[in-house]
Formats: C-alpha cells, sequence, structure tokens
C-alpha cells in the first residue's frame, strides 16, 4: 500500500474544485458532454458563437470535431480581450539564462509586440493557413512569434532549438512552410547554440522556404543572406502598433508539432483552434488551482507541447501571469530553480521528473538555503515519476506544504488527461490518480479485451474524450487512423501501459511500444536506428530504452559494424556524434554495444523484447529464444553485456 496524502487544510480552504465537485463535473462530463462543453466552451471568447458542440467519430474514418461552426482568434483570446482589465499588468515574466538579465512585458506590450509582428508577416506575403517554422530559444519573441501566427491565421510549428539542422529541414519540408523564425544564437548556461547556423544549413535543402526573420540574442557573428532574411527588429520597427486579428473556425489548424512514433519519421500532430483553447485553458485553471495574481512557472520550453499549452495559450487565455526561463536548472548554480522562485516569488511551480532527480542527487543543501516561501502548488509532467523523486520533492522543495500535480498527458492530447486537482484529490507519490473532466481511460490487454477494476493493461481513451485532442497527422489522416485508433476499435490507443489501482487511481507504467523517453523527450527508437544506419561503417542497428537513473530512460544501441570494421573507442565516439549531428543532442546514444550479430526470427525479425531484457540487465527472462534463427547471438550479447559491467 502506498502512502497517501490528503489534500492540506490551507489547500482546501481556497481550491476552485473539491472532491465533490470534481465527482460531479467528471459524471456530467462524461454522460452530457454537449452540455458540459457546451458551458465551459463559453470560458473563451467567440467571435460568432457556436451552436454545435461535439462531432466526434473514433471509427470509421476518425473525425473529431469540437464547437465547429463557431468563430474565434485565439490571439485575440490571449491578448485583446484582457486589455480593458489588464493592460498594465505583467503577462509575461521573462527570467534569462544570465541571473542579472530579467523582465515583465505588461499584456499591453505583449498585445502591441504582437500586431507589430502580424503585421511585418503579413508584409512578407503571410496568409492564413500558411505554415511558420519557429526555431528560437526561450525568449519572449517566441511567444509573440506563436501569437502572431494565430493572429494572422498561420499554421505554427515550433522546432525545439536543440534539432539539427537535418531534423529542422525535415520540418520545414513536411509542412511546406514559407517563413522561418529564428534567433541569431541561443543561450543555455552560459553557452551559445547556433540556431542561425543551423537554419542556413537547413534551409540548402528546402525549397518552400522564402523568408527569414531574425531576432537578435546574443550579436554573434551571422551571415545573412540578401532578400532572404531579415532582422526581426527592424521589421516590427517599421510596422503598426495595431492589427484585426482573423477571424478563424474552431476547427482551422492552430499548430503542428512534431513528435516521435514507434515508426518511420516524426508526425506532425495537429492541433485545432477552439477546442485546444477551451482545454488548455480550463486545464491550466483547474490542474494548478490557478487564482487572480498568482506566479506561475512552467519550465518546460515552447518547443514542446508542454511549452505550447502551459507556458503560452493555457496560461495566457486565462490572464495570468507566465515566468519563462530560458536556462537551465544548474546554471550557475544548482540552486538556479529555487534562486527564481524567490526572485520572482513563484506560487505554482511545474517540471519533470528528470529536473527532480538530477537537482535531488545534489543534496538538499542548495534547496534548503533558498527560501520558496512563495510555493503553493508543485506539478510534474513528462514521464513517470519515482516515488523517491515524488517524496523529495514534497518534501524537501514543496516543504511538506505543497500538494504536487503529477500530470499525464502527450503531444497528442493537446492537454493534462490524467491528474489530480489540488482541491479534490488525495495523493498517492508515483500516481497520476484521476482523469480530468471528459477523459474515458480504458484498461485492455494485449488482446483488445476491456478490463475492469483494479488490474495492469494497455491504456485507452473511449468516447466522448476532450475538445483539446489532435485531429489529424498533417498530410496523413490514414497514418493518423493506423496510429492510434486501429490497435483497438473504437477507442484512441495511448501507447502507454498503466496499473489502476483499487481507488481507481491510474500509474502510468510506461511506454509500451517502440518510443522511449529520455529525460521527458519522446524519442522513436526506429528514428535512432536510421540515423545509425546512415553512418558508412554500420551495417545494423537496434535501439532501445533501458533505466537511467537520471533521465528515466537511456538510449542504447546495438551496432553490427560492415565486413573489415573495427569495433574501438573512436568509432564509438565517431558514432555518438553522427547520430548528435543527425537529430540532436537529445538522441545521443548513452551505451553502444558492438554486435557482430542480433537476435533475429527465421524470418528476419529483430527480436526486441530480448534486446530490452539485455539492456536492462534482466538475463533471468528471456522468454522463449527457440524461434530465433542463431540462439547463440543471445549469449554473445549477454557475454559482452557482463563483461562491460
Ligand atoms: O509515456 C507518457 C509520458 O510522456 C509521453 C508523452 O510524451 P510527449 O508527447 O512528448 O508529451 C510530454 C508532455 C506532456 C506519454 O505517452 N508521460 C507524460 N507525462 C507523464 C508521462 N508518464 C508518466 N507520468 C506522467 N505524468
Amino acid at each position: 500500500m502506498s502512502e497517501v496524502y490528503p489534500v492540506p487544510a490551507e489547500t482546501a480552504k481556497n481550491a476552485l474544485i473539491d472532491n465533490d465537485k470534481y465527482n460531479e463535473w467528471y459524471e456530467r462530463s462524461v454522460k452530457d458532454p454537449d452540455g458540459f462543453w457546451g458551458e465551459h466552451g463559453k470560458r473563451i471568447d467567440w467571435i460568432k458563437p457556436f451552436t454545435k458542440v461535439k462531432n466526434v467519430s473514433y471509427s470509421g474514418d476518425v473525425s473529431i470535431k469540437w464547437f465547429e461552426d463557431g468563430t474565434l482568434n485565439v490571439s485575440a483570446n490571449c491578448l485583446d480581450r484582457h486589455l480593458a482589465k489588464r493592460r498594465d499588468q505583467t503577462a509575461i515574466i521573462w527570467e534569462g539564462d544570465d541571473p542579472n538579465e530579467s523582465a515583465h512585458i505588461t499584456y499591453g506590450d505583449l498585445h502591441e509586440r504582437v500586431c507589430r509582428l502580424a503585421n511585418a508577416m503579413t508584409d512578407l506575403g503571410v496568409k492564413k493557413g500558411d505554415r511558420v517554422t519557429i526555431y528560437l530559444p526561450m525568449i519572449p519573441e517566441a511567444a509573440v512569434a506563436m501569437l502572431a501566427c494565430a493572429r494572422v491565421g498561420a499554421v505554427h510549428s515550433i522546432v525545439f532549438g536543440g534539432f539539427s539542422p537535418d531534423a529542422l529541414a525535415g520540418r520545414i519540408q513536411d509542412c511546406d512552410s514559407s517563413l522561418l523564425i529564428t534567433a541569431d544564437e541561443g543561450l543555455r548556461g552560459g553557452r551559445k547554440v547556433p540556431l542561425k547556423a543551423n537554419v542556413d544549413k537547413a534551409l540548402e535543402t528546402c525549397w518552400s522556404c522564402k523568408s527569414v526573420i531574425v531576432v537578435k540574442r546574443t550579436g554573434g557573428d551571422i551571415h545573412m543572406v540578401t532578400g532572404r532574411d531579415h532582422w526581426y527588429h527592424d521589421l516590427v520597427a517599421k510596422a503598426a502598433p495595431t492589427h484585426t486579428p482573423v477571424e478563424m473556425s474552431a476547427e482551422d489548424p492552430l499548430f503542428l508539432l512534431y513528435t516521435s512514433g514507434s515508426t518511420g519519421k516524426p508526425k506532425g500532430v495537429v492541433h485545432t483552434t477552439g477546442g485546444y483553447l477551451v482545454y488548455a485553458s480550463m486545464t491550466h485553471q483547474y490542474v494548478f488551482d490557478y487564482h487572480e495574481g498568482d506566479i506561475y512557472w512552467c519550465t518546460a520550453d515552447v518547443g514542446w507541447v508542454t511549452g505550447h499549452s502551459y507556458i503560452v495559450y493555457g496560461p495566457l487565455a486565462n490572464g495570468a501571469i507566465t515566468l519563462m526561463f530560458e536556462g537551465i536548472p544548474n546554471y550557475p548554480t544548482v540552486s538556479r530553480f529555487w534562486d527564481v522562485v524567490d526572485k520572482h516569488k513563484v506560487n505554482i511551480f511545474y517540471t519533470a521528473p528528470t529536473a527532480i532527480r538530477s537537482l535531488m542527487r545534489e543534496g538538499e543543501e542548495p534547496v534548503k538555503k533558498t527560501s520558496r516561501a512563495s510555493l503553493r502548488l508543485l506539478g510534474s509532467v513528462g514521464e513517470p515519476i519515482n516515488p523517491e523523486a515524488w517524496t523529495w520533492y514534497h518534501r524537501v522543495v514543496g516543504d511538506g506544504r505543497c500538494p504536487i500535480v503529477d500530470t499525464w498527458w502527450q503531444t497528442e492530447t493537446g492537454g493534462i488527461l490524467i491528474t489530480p486537482l489540488p482541491g479534490a484529490t488525495a495523493l498517492k507519490p508515483g500516481s497520476a490518480t484521476r482523469p480530468f473532466f471528459g477523459v474515458k481511460p480504458v484498461m485492455v490487454d494485449a488482446e483488445g479485451k476491456t478490463l475492469e477494476g483494479a488490474v495492469e493493461g494497455n491504456l485507452c481513451l473511449a468516447e466522448p474524450g476532450w475538445p483539446g485532442q489532435m485531429r489529424t497527422l498533417w498530410g496523413d489522416h490514414e497514418r493518423f487512423k493506423q496510429s492510434y485508433f486501429a490497435t483497438y476499435q473504437g477507442m484512441y490507443f495511448t501507447g502507454d501501459g498503466a496499473r489502476r489501482d483499487e481507488d481507481g487511481y491510474y500509474w502510468i507504467t510506461g511506454r509500451v511500444d517502440d518510443v522511449i523517453n529520455v529525460s521527458g523527450h519522446r524519442m522513436g527508437t526506429a528514428e535512432v536506428e536510421s540515423a545509425l544506419v546512415a553512418h558508412p561503417k554500420v551495417a545494423e542497428a537496434a535501439v532501445v530504452g533501458y533505466p537511467h537513473d537520471i533521465k528515466g530512460q537511456g538510449i542504447y544501441a546495438y551496432v553490427t559494424l560492415v565486413a573489415g570494421e573495427e569495433p574501438s573507442e573512436d568509432l564509438r565516439k565517431e558514432l555518438v556524434n553522427w547520430v548528435r549531428k543527425e537529430i540532436g543532442p537529445i538522441a545521443s546514444p548513452d551505451l553502444i554495444q558492438w554486435s557482430p550479430g542480433l537476435p533475429k526470427t527465421r524470418s528476419g525479425k529483430i527480436m526486441r523484447r530480448i534486446l530490452r531484457k539485455i539492456a536492462e540487465n534482466d538475463f533471468g527472462s528471456l522468454g522463449d529464444t527457440s524461434t530465433l534463427a542463431d540462439p547463440g547471438v543471445v549469449d554473445d550479447l549477454i557475454d559482452s553485456r557482463m563483461n562491460r559491467g
């Protein structure tokens, strides 16, 4: 039995939702979705109000529409509608990589900046429906660029600044972006990231992209291509400070975001305008129990979905104060997070387990020497949080006072789906607890049979669903259906395994497909494999995840070299660098095992189950190896795994 942490009295006193209200709202959300979401859909401003609420089918061609006859503009919801009351209120607190650099940007300022960029983009020819790729560091211009796209009706695709030129090029080509917004260089932990140089390389193969807007962040020496590249500050200085937002249909795309799947190239997840904003804003308010004036900080990067929904869209739609941090947790010291909490009096703090685990390793002193008295609520996202890290976060960071919301969701889901609500839910360390409104988790076994009660299985989601869900994959509705709705008929398959306990709490156990989660970053094993085999000395590669103390999962690569090539330390380094170049540093293999052969079935299929077990040092439960073409391969792999300790 795990320990239970009841709702603290202090939290209960002011919380927006208590347990009775949770139960009542939840029941209604799944029994009367039209009534429930019809009401909550009004939390945002519509130009033309919707009359239809839900039109969803998880079967057949799979069609997901919410509020479909309503029209709105997301940027107007995040900015214009707040101006009467909040023109001089801070919207974004920006904390630079250097602790001496920070800024407060009011709703009035942000509105003007967004209008200017929207006008500048229009002058460059960007129209409703065009795609704009954003490759920026964590600077306010990232939020400005997102909102300017939303304002003119362009679909943004943010590419994380840690991705390589090749990865960036692939994402530009897939959606034919006509404009790219970047910076000269990024700054993280005192180190410069050559964003513009990466863009120059990427654009050598991208014909769709006609213009580049460059924000000056570091003033580093870069090359500007005449006619193609424009300085951000020049364009916005010339542009008008007001702009009329473009009227969008609720089901027009707002953004696409590439994420890894179990096979093939990254998938362009498409989120639309109305349902996404309703869901992002509603979850932001209730999951973080956001009250007027609270200072809220999500440490994610805007390159990931967490940054989209919970740094920019959710908080700004709610008129909240959102903190944006350019740096990293251990620069200049491992107290940085807590120094920033004290400096800006942060009340709500949302981060990833991997950050907690790496700070935990540094001991309590760097935390304890800071005050953190402003903190009221803590959050976790991106990967399972182990109970040790959970209790350390609770006891040391939160001084035992602050509830932790362990929020489970995915790029595809747009917003948080399984989570405690601070005033409603007793917590169990390591459990994401209960579903948010509209979310109906179903546990199924490998054959697709629905499992009842306290069980472990594959996590699916049944209708009615929630309005923030992805609608399709960019340019590939067939892959959308195959990836998410074909495994279990009539249900969305998450790719995650989970356990449901006797109290109906969910415990996410991790991916059950060929996706691994490295420091909360999703990586397809197939992507790393194809990067490895692109190296001229590699004949074959198989990649699996293995447990890693800090990262959650590490990347374990089995590599077979072409005949005549010898393994060496130099070659190992070369391959790691090669993958960094092909995909980016987040895909660097942690361990490479030279494998003269890989365990294959007689039909040539690599038996990954066995490779996972060997990587985990779990040789006792390899299962049936009799179907292997050459069972001796397994013994060789185990021998060399053991020899490297
Ligand atoms: O395996 C789950 C894990 O992260 C995956 C989604 O990754 P991504 O699309 O990059 O989105 C990350 C941010 C929402 C999920 O399939 N995951 C995410 N949050 C949790 C989690 N696993 C356990 N507990 C969580 N709270």
